[in-house]
């Protein structure tokens, strides 16, 4: 194979996009534009405020986004998120942020319909909104839909390479993919497929220390970046979101650990 130096040249040039979250930023520099990130963990590690602080600081800076609110209901999504600190319906008002959800005869409509048809189905309502408001950010929590049984996981994993593929080919935007791993497990994402599909990989999780949890994130995968996979301690701030302090084995030192 030829080496084309002009092409190396070309691929310092990344067009990042930065997520809003203290403390990464600095770190990765940015997601890639138009690329599709999966942020991983148990439930309660923190996947939806690490969406929404990604969603909103494009808010507060001229990138609309949207978020496919899957398994909550709306207002209480939205009440949890004032609770915070966050007012969405203010950004809503002003077409820096758009809710969709999956309304249940869209469920029972797409029940028996074939992947593609499905697949195509939720791009187009996306890509519509996304037209609506120039939306630059997308965010999918949690990836996996209420649509089909999640015992077939050959179906679930065929969904989720479609939709991504589709999604990074019709629309513009940058995209956070949230998978709930079940408690206790080892892997990286729920049907093990998610982590291959995405240029970056964030694992959220708890780690006891001196009896004491602490949350942290672990960049798994940064692809064509230069970051070596850390683990990060981080805390959740009202108001601000995922904030990252130092790193794991810092503390680690600090402790005498
Ligand atoms: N105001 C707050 N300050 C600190 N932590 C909070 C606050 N509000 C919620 N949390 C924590 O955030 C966690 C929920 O995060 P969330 O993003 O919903 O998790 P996941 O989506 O991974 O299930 C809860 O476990 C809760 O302890
Ligand atoms: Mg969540």
């Amino acid at each position: 194979m030829k080496m084309v130096p002009e092409k190396r040249e070309k691929k310092k040039g990344y067009d990042l996009v930065t997520t809003g979250i203290k403390g990464l930023d600095e770190i990765i520099e940015g997601l890639l534009r138009g690329r599709t990130y999966l942020v991983t963990g148990e439930t309660g590690t923190g996947k939806t405020i690490f969406s929404l602080t990604f969603l909103l600081h494009g808010a507060m800076n001229n990138e609309p986004g949207i978020y496919l609110l899957v398994d909550e209901e709306y207002e209480d999504f939205v009440k949890g998120a004032r609770d915070f600190g966050w007012d969405l319906e203010y950004l809503i008002d002003n077409n820096l942020l758009s809710i969709l959800t999956l309304l249940p005869d869209f469920i029972e409509r797409m029940k028996n319909k074939p992947l593609d048809t499905i697949v195509r189905s939720i791009v187009e309502n996306i890509a519509y909104e996304a037209s609506r408001i120039n939306a630059q950010r997308l965010v999918i929590d949690p990836v996996a839909p209420l649509v089909v049984s999640e015992n077939d996981v050959s179906w679930m994993r065929e969904y989720i390479r479609s939709l991504i593929i589709n999604i990074e080919k019709r629309l513009r935007t940058t995209n956070i993919i949230t998978s709930e791993i079940p408690t206790g497990s080892n892997s990286l994402s729920r049907f093990g497929v998610e982590e291959f599909l995405a240029a970056g990989v964030f694992v959220l999780g708890l780690e006891k220390i001196n009896n004491k949890f602490y949350r942290t994130l672990f960049i798994r995968k940064m692809r064509w970046r230069p970051v070596n996979p850390d683990i990060y301690v981080f805390n959740i701030v009202s108001g601000q979101g995922i904030v990252i302090k130092e790193k794991l084995s810092n503390l680690y030192r600090k402790r005498g650990i």
